[in-house]
């Protein structure tokens, strides 16, 4: 069950009408591995605090693969290109122009709490100087830098936490068995051998990024191609935990990881999960791409206050160029976002999911107390909105970045009946956002909500 649904839940939610809302998508949760099927939500509850107050973080795809603009990964293992082609690309890898700070600056400006950058993709190429193999962007590309330690030094100095993705997968190991998509090297059943002498590799490379970098947060990818047994998932997390017991770890780990991570479509109805992240890239791909697909900032901040009405964080991907400049379109939307943000951070961050839902139809956030309802209109819809089954008394209305206060009028209450009236607000098309505009409800006390049948009772 959800931790801040959880906390709502003693506000305005008993237990039988929690188990009405959330049966059907439990029903369809059990027929797959949870993120946190192994681990005990209470035990780890204080350690995700900071995640789940953050609301947003920035997911960087840097890897040689932005050289010829093509699929991450993916492009030879696909065979839209062979693997030799692929690898070329490592000679035109350079970070001539690759600043660190500026990433970092653009990446606080955007408001984003965290980031997570890749240490190393399905390809296997570390963006780090790794002494497990030789295929690095340090031993192996023009740049002939590690790009993860001078990162994680300009975020933290601007106390943004630090995250490592890391591909389990790695499809140029010569012990690995996926290789292409229609061929593998061999089965792990019939070679454990050599399925051993991967292990020892791909744990061996977590350790060093444990004493390396230290990450705040640990963003595995690719667990699909083997079971927890056969990565030791448990074994996994005990190493980044002896080296950092409050390290996150995301729920790509057969079942050990700490929340979950839907990726790219928004999850039609609020997860059921402790703790999640919708991940998403800012066109149609992870990594930098010859793809005009952008999303407008319009349609990413609507997303975002989506996820985080559903008590969710948004991950939004960037992908670097090869010389390590972030695409124009990427830093507008980041600047964008940021200048929302300021605008609207209240409504956002230390906050917690909002309303459920036919309270209002929209996405919405309570403060944590749930004293204060924020509630997020979509485009230039002005005029009125409509709240139904709010028991409490409003004491002020507001537009966030505007000055504009607002007045209610209660519809249909019948004067001897608890059952509360629809609260209708008139939000003026001056006060209104450019994105998405967020009305600040303050109440008498923390929120009580009404779900019956309406009438006398
Ligand atoms: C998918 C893809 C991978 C990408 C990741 C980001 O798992 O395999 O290429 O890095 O999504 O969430």
């Amino acid at each position: 069950m959800n931790a801040r649904l959880s906390v709502n839940k003693t506000h305005f939610l008993n237990d039988s009408l929690m188990k009405k809302v959330l049966t059907p998508f439990l029903v369809a949760c059990t027929c797959f591995v949870n993120a946190q099927q192994k681990i005990d939500a209470g035990v780890i509850k204080d350690k995700m605090q900071w995640f789940a107050d953050a609301r947003l973080g920035i997911f960087i795809h840097a890897g040689i693969y932005s050289v010829d603009g093509i699929d991450e990964s993916w492009s030879f293992h696909n065979k839209k290109i062979s693997y030799p082609d692929y690898m070329k690309q490592l000679t035109g890898f350079t970070l001539k122009n690759y600043n660190p700070a500026a990433w970092a600056d653009l990446i606080q400006e955007s408001g984003a709490r965290y980031s997570v950058i890749t240490t190393k993709h399905h390809d296997g190429v570390a963006m780090y100087d790794t002494k497990m193999n030789n295929l690095s962007i340090v031993k192996t590309t023009p740049a002939k830098k590690d790009m993860i330690q001078p990162f994680f030094e300009e975020l933290r100095k601007r106390n943004i936490k630090c995250g490592a993705y890391y591909s389990l997968i790695d499809w140029s190991y010569p012990d690995y068995p996926g290789f292409l998509k229609d061929s593998s090297r061999y089965i792990v059943g019939n070679d454990y051998d050599r399925w051993n002498r991967f292990r020892n590799f791909f744990q061996g490379q977590i350790k060093e990024i444990c004493q390396k970098f230290n990450p705040d947060l640990w963003w595995f990818d690719g667990d699909w191609e083997h079971s927890a047994e056969e990565w030791e998932s448990q074994k996994v997390r005990t190493i980044i935990l002896a080296n950092n017991p409050n390290s996150i770890i995301n729920g790509r780990l057969q079942g050990y990881g700490d929340y979950e991570t839907p990726e790219q479509n928004f999850p039609v109805s609020r997860p059921a999960f402790n703790w999640w992240e919708l991940c998403m890239t800012t066109n149609d791909n992870w990594g930098y791409h010859h793809d005009n697909n952008w999303k407008t900032p319009y349609e990413i901040i609507s997303i975002f206050a989506d996820a985080i009405s559903n008590g969710g964080n948004l991950l939004l991907d960037i992908g670097p160029k090869e010389d390590g400049t972030i695409p124009d379109e990427q830093v507008n939307v980041l600047k964008e976002l940021g200048a929302w943000n300021k605008r609207n951070g209240e409504a956002v961050f230390n906050t917690i999911g909002g309303l459920p839902q036919g309270h209002f139809y929209g996405p919405s956030t309570l403060s944590k107390d749930s004293a204060t309802i924020y509630l997020f209109l979509h485009g230039s819809s002005g005029g009125n909105l409509m709240i139904k089954g709010l028991s409490n008394n409003i004491e002020e209305i507001s537009v966030l970045g505007s000055n504009a206060k607002l007045t209610s009028k209660i519809v249909g209450k019948i004067s001897w009946s608890p059952v509360p009236g629809l609260v209708y607000i008139n939000v003026p098309q001056q006060a209104l956002d450019k994105y998405v505009t967020v009305v600040k409800i303050k109440l008498d006390g923390p929120v009580k909500l009404y779900r019956g049948h309406g009438g006398l009772n």
